[in-house]
């Protein structure tokens, strides 16, 4: 169990979470059930979903987890038809599944600092780009045209998208998932427009830096100090530190209900620590 930021009655709601295998989906696919929805854990690593809704489930919570490949629109389909026997109609979508490849990451920061054999602007190849850009961008477009069709035939729902800081300004090193973000808060706004007639509103959140199993040993050296990058980022974030993943909570439960925030359609909210908001100076 978790502590709950905010009370939010979900008892009768259907909510899909894509990437609920991972850190910060899984956290909203506990804080959704906890809150009395019916949840439908969907990611490509079922091992972890099926974890989470055991575990959900021997606390007296309702969830299912679904084995699911959001580029894969067969796979979306299939699981829609479980999820519709299983537990309903989709009421509510968070896209959570994204991130980053090394494939598409420079080694450096800036070119003229580049070393031989390191791999440089000029290495990253259209494989990798591509699937950065897929993941995030159409990872998000194609389980929204899957699930959204529940919503727009009864009316009413929400969709959350997950954006970054480096929508705002991109962070060095990371080109594709850079522009993919931003994508995500542009698309996230192209939906809030096409879908306002429909009672669908859709929102985003842009969570500041977490700390995770994947990305510790860049943030933290053996001895638990912060490395260069991870000092880098601190000093550029007002209040000081990283973001938790219960940080992402509130807000999600508040985007996501029809009554807190029924004219709140389009915004892409940063859980920063003020990140976004300091310019350096
Ligand atoms: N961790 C951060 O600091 C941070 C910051 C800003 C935004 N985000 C975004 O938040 C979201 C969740 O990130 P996280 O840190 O929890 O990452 P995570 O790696 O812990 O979780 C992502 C999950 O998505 C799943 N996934 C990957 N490809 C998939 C696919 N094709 N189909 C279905 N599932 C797939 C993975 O198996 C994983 O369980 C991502 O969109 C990420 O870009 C993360």
């Amino acid at each position: 169990m978790i502590k709950l930021p905010l009370n939010v009655d979900y008892r009768k709601k259907v909510v899909v979470v894509t990437g609920a295998g991972g850190l910060i989906c899984g956290a909203m696919a506990r804080a959704f059930a906890q809150s009395g929805a019916s949840v439908a854990a969907l990611d490509l690593n079922e091992d972890a979903v099926e974890k989470l809704a055991s575990e959900l489930k021997s606390e007296g919570f309702v969830c299912k987890g679904y084995k699911a490949n959001v580029l894969d629109v067969g796979s979306l389909e299939a699981v829609h038809e479980a999820v519709l026997r299983d537990l309903g109609e989709c009421d509510i979508l968070i896209n959570g599944a994204g991130g980053n490849n090394p494939r598409a990451t420079t080694d450096n920061e800036y070119h003229h600092e580049a070393k031989e054999g390191g791999k440089s602007f000029f290495d990253l190849t259209p494989d990798g780009v591509d699937f950065v850009f897929k993941l995030n961008f159409q990872g998000t477009l194609l389980p929204t045209q899957v699930f959204a069709k529940d919503m727009a035939k009864k009316g009413s729902g929400s969709i959350l998208n997950i954006s970054s800081m480096n929508a705002y300004t991109p962070l060095t090193k990371i080109p594709a998932y850079s522009a993919a973000k931003a994508g995500i808060s542009n698309f996230t706004q192209w939906l809030a427009t096409h879908f306002a007639g429909t009672g669908i509103r859709c929102n985003a959140i842009a969570p500041g830096f977490l700390v995770s199993a994947q990305n510790k040993a860049l943030l933290f050296n053996e001895d638990g100090t912060p490395t260069p990058r991870s000092e880098k980022i601190l000093r550029s974030t007002p209040m000081g530190r990283f973001v938790d993943a219960s940080e992402l909570i509130g807000a999600t439960l508040f985007l996501c209900d029809e009554n807190s925030a029924s004219a709140i359609t389009g915004v892409v909210l940063p859980i920063d620590c003020g990140f976004a908001s300091y310019s350096g100076v």
